[in-house]
């Protein structure tokens, strides 16, 4: 067995054709001090959307020095206003620490207990694995924030774009019966995502 079957780092090769649940390693001669670095995180991310909300994400696929070590971050930027939306991550538990401005930090239980609080730069917050959360920017300003995960690819299922902005879309019929609506309200929601 060679010394380095197991290895310090395997940086991602995004690149190859070999389909594991994961990337494979580049190899050891293509590596370099620039795969241990990322720099995407310097700049202020565009919150000129919906909804007022920006996600720069530094997961394995960004910054491939991360994979298979079981971490990433994100920086999470927002508008006066602007909202994280309910999602959860399938992959990974999340922390994180609001730098700039006032954020409402909400997540929902699996038994529908809302916990939430309100935080200002240098407070931290956690949202246990897989569960539904949100930040809201609640101050006169910009906000943003740092997030981090125990995944190198934590994924993330946002709610509103999963059930009203799918392709193929869900039929009508799940999301009335659902939501105890009629039609037009579904047709409403979906509309606002452009579908
Ligand atoms: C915030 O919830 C994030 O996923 O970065
Ligand atoms: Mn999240």
């Amino acid at each position: 067995v060679p010394d380095n079957c197991i290895q310090d780092f395997c940086v991602a090769n995004l690149n190859s054709s070999i389909s594991v649940n994961g990337f494979p390693c580049k190899p050891d001669a293509e590596v370099t001090s620039h795969d241990f670095f990322f720099d995407g995180f310097s700049k202020e991310g565009n919150t000129t959307n919906v909804f007022g909300s920006r996600v720069t994400p530094g997961n394995v696929l960004t910054f491939p020095g991360l994979n298979t070590l079981g971490i990433s971050m994100n920086r999470v930027d927002f508008a006066p206003g602007g909202l994280n939306p309910p999602h959860s991550h399938p992959r990974a538990s999340e922390t994180g620490v609001v730098i700039q401005g006032k954020l409402l930090v909400g997540f929902i239980t699996t038994g529908n207990v809302y916990h939430s609080k309100v935080l200002t730069a240098g407070q931290m917050f956690v949202v246990p694995k897989g569960l539904v959360h949100f930040q809201l920017n609640v101050g006169e300003g910009k906000a943003h924030a740092f997030t981090a995960f125990n995944s190198h690819l934590p994924g993330a299922a946002v709610l509103p774009l999963n059930l009203f902005a799918s392709a193929p879309a869900i039929p009508n019929g799940v999301l009335t019966k659902a939501f105890q609506v009629e039609d037009d309200v579904i047709n409403a929601i979906k509309s606002k995502f452009g579908s």
